[in-house]
Order: C-alpha cells, then sequence, then structure tokens
C-alpha cells in the first residue's frame, strides 16, 4: 500500500514516537508485537466475532433517497451511529481491549472529548471485568454529560482535566501522565489514530472495517465495489481513517475531510487544524498541529467536543500534505443546520461530528449519476441539548 505507515512509525515525515524515556518498555513492545498479535488467526477471530455479536456489524450502508434528490445525486450513509454505543469508537476499543488483555494488563486508562471514546472503553473494559479510568476535559463534562453518566454506570471513574481549554488535548496530557506513573499494570486505550507509533496504524487498522464492509455493500447495492467519493469528518481522524483505509490506493475515489471551523477559520475560535496548524510534535507525534511562534498551542474551539483538537493523526498530515484528501471546513452554525437537515429528511439525528461531514453536502458540485458515501461516525443522542438551542432558528 503507498500510503503505509513504515517501520519506524513515520508517514512521508509524519509520524514517529516522541515519547518520554518511563514509556519507552510500553511502546518498544507494543510496536514490536502489535502486528503478530492483531494479524494472528486467534486475534482476528475473537475480533470478528466481538464485532459481528456484540458491536452489531455489518454496519447498514443506507441509501439517502431524500436527501439524494435534495443534492440530486446519490448519497449513501454508512451508518456507524448504529453500532453498540453510538459510533464508530467501539471498533477500535474491542481491538485494543483483546490486546490489553493479551499483554496481561490490569488497568485501562483512556483521554475523550464527546465522551463517545469514553464510553466505548467503559464498555470494554467492564466485558473484560478490567478497572478503568477516563480522562475528560472539565467543559467536555459539562456538554457530553449523558456520555458522562453512561460512563459512570459501566463503572469507570471519570477524572476531570481542569488545565488549557479544559477539553480533548487536556485530558490527553492528562492520560498520558497517569501511564508514565504506572507503565507496568496500565494499557492506555488511545481513540484516535493519534498518539505514538504504533496507534495510529494500529486504530487504523481497527478501522479499516468500515472500508471493508463499504466495498461489499458497494458492491452488492451498485455493482461497484468503490465510490465516487467519500465523506467523513475529522478529530483525530479515526472514522475518516477506517472510511478512506482500502480505497486509499483506487485514485478514482475522491477522499473529502471536514475539519471544524467553530466560528470561523479567522475568528480565533476554530479546530481547523490543517488550515491553521504547522509542523510540530503533539502527543508523542510529529503532525501538523495549531500553535504559536513559540510552539505553544493554540486551544482549539469547536461547538462539537470530539472535533476539539488542535491536531490531526500523522497519516492526515501526510494524505493532505500531497494532496491525497481534500479538507473542507465546517462551521458551527452550517453543523447544526446540517444535522436538522438529515433528521427531517431521513430521520437520523447525527452526532454533532457526523453533522460536520453532512455540512460539506452544499460546498460541493455534484454530477447526477456519482456516488457518494458519508460516514455518519455517530449517533445525536449526546447533542441533544446543543442542537435544541437552535431549534426554531
Ligand atoms: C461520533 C464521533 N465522530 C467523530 C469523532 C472524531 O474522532 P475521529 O476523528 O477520531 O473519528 C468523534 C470523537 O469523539 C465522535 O464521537
Amino acid at each position: 500500500m503507498k500510503y503505509e505507515v513504515d517501520q519506524l512509525g513515520f508517514y512521508g515525515r509524519y509520524g514517529g514516537a516522541f515519547i518520554p524515556e518511563l514509556l519507552h518498555k510500553n511502546i518498544a513492545e507494543l510496536q514490536a508485537r502489535y502486528l503478530d498479535l492483531i494479524n494472528s488467526q486467534d486475534f482476528q477471530r475473537r475480533f470478528n466475532r466481538l464485532l459481528c455479536d456484540y458491536v452489531g456489524r455489518p454496519s447498514p450502508l443506507y441509501f439517502a433517497k431524500r436527501l439524494s434528490e435534495k443534492y440530486q445525486t446519490k448519497i449513501y450513509l454508512k451508518r456507524e451511529d448504529l453500532n453498540h454505543t453510538g459510533s464508530h469508537k467501539i471498533n477500535n476499543t474491542i481491538g485494543q481491549i483483546l490486546l490489553a488483555k493479551h499483554l496481561g494488563k490490569t488497568r485501562i486508562i483512556a483521554e475523550t472529548g464527546a465522551g463517545q471514546h469514553g464510553v466505548a472503553t467503559a464498555t470494554v473494559a467492564a466485558l473484560a471485568g478490567l478497572e478503568c479510568v477516563v480522562y475528560m476535559g472539565e467543559k467536555d463534562i459539562e456538554r457530553q454529560a449523558p456520555n458522562v453518566a453512561r460512563m459512570k454506570m459501566l463503572g469507570a471513574t471519570v477524572k476531570p482535566a481542569t488545565s488549557g481549554s479544559k477539553t480533548l488535548k487536556d485530558a490527553t496530557n492528562e492520560a498520558i501522565r497517569d501511564w508514565i506513573n504506572h507503565p507496568d499494570d496500565t494499557y492506555y486505550i488511545i481513540g484516535s489514530v493519534v498518539g505514538p507509533h504504533p496507534y495510529p496504524d494500529m486504530v487504523a487498522r481497527f478501522q479499516s472495517v468500515i472500508s471493508e464492509e463499504m466495498m461489499q455493500q458497494l458492491a452488492a447495492q451498485t455493482g461497484r465495489d468503490y465510490p465516487d467519493r467519500i465523506i467523513a469528518c475529522i478529530g483525530g481522524g479515526s472514522n475518516a481513517a477506517g472510511a478512506y483505509y482500502h480505497f486509499l490506493d483506487n485514485d478514482k475515489v475522491e477522499l473529502v475531510s471536514v475539519e471544524a471551523g467553530g466560528l470561523g477559520i479567522d475568528s480565533g475560535h476554530s479546530a481547523a487544524t490543517s488550515v491553521l496548524g504547522t509542523d510540530g510534535v503533539i502527543h508523542a507525534s510529529l503532525t501538523k498541529l495549531m500553535q504559536d511562534e513559540d510552539g505553544q498551542i493554540i486551544e482549539p474551539y469547536s461547538i462539537s467536543a470530539g472535533l476539539d483538537y488542535p491536531g490531526i493523526g500523522p497519516l492526515h498530515a501526510h494524505l493532505i500534505s500531497n494532496g491525497r484528501t481534500k479538507v473542507l471546513t465546517a462551521n458551527d452554525d452550517e453543523a447544526i443546520k446540517a444535522g436538522y437537515e438529515l433528521t427531517r429528511l431521513e430521520g437520523i439525528i447525527p452526532a454533532l461530528e457526523s453533522a460536520h461531514a453532512l455540512a460539506a453536502l452544499p460546498k460541493i458540485k455534484f454530477k447526477p449519476d456519482e456516488i457518494t458515501v458519508v460516514n455518519l461516525s455517530g449517533r445525536g443522542d449526546k447533542d441533544l441539548a446543543t442542537y435544541l438551542k437552535y431549534l426554531n432558528d
């Protein structure tokens, strides 16, 4: 594959593992063993069984007739919102909990923004009978209350991150700090294609089930096993990586990534990393991130807690820099509008993150026979309070 990670964990000039000495043993063990482990027959059998019987995969590929009529083209939705726990995040946590068990770890930690990864981690920790601590920014704890309640019910401890913007980046800092203090018994389930090698590659592989199913479903429904275009939102980039994975080498498929513009790219309140970012190291990987001249992180902003991150995964930095993916931005108001549009046309309430992907639709010139797949990364139950503030607008 053209866009595969190299031995040192780089995609082109992005990636790597810029880690503190105390984590060297953990990361080196993962780097040495992850491919053999996850490719083993036993692992694949257990992973696929859980994806099927526990998560409910394959997730449907749904032809959105009324949405298609509106945009005068053919739009399909990959329904990750129908997965157990309500988003794509569970695909990855199932894979990583199997790995953690195999490595003999007894304690699980995670970071979360929208709470979807936290819920997915608390869920698999309960399934595996392991202790679980989830770090979450104080601001996100407030705006994603339903997911905080779910994590608690699942037996996880939710620890607030109170520094910086009190969002995802700060939660990730706390999780890394915890891991440094408990390197022996603890496994860190990272929730996106970010962090030190091998996490970005590992998470992309676990999420690649999305594009694998898409190929089979498109072949069955349209007679062709690839679409003309795939649209996905990007926080760290795991749902996009999974939706693109098996199409990366197929240049006939246009790959569109949608970032959160927040209040507008030039407003000072944005999370449009690829436009506002420059090369630097965040959370142990070299990538594009929002930083000032002194290398200090610029606090990101988005109405969507899952897209409120100042970096992007190194795979995406690479894909963007060599033009393989096209990036669009959607501002808060555009995402809210798109969320209502899908709800009223198709009866599906999307997560605010996924609403950003849908907000790309009015910005694209479609041909009538083109096939576009929008990766509907999650459901909007957690975002109802935010949506309802805009009910009559
Ligand atoms: C439903 C949903 N979609 C997308 C994202 C963004 O993450 P990623 O870019 O890793 O898919 C999140 C993050 O929490 C999410 O909850």
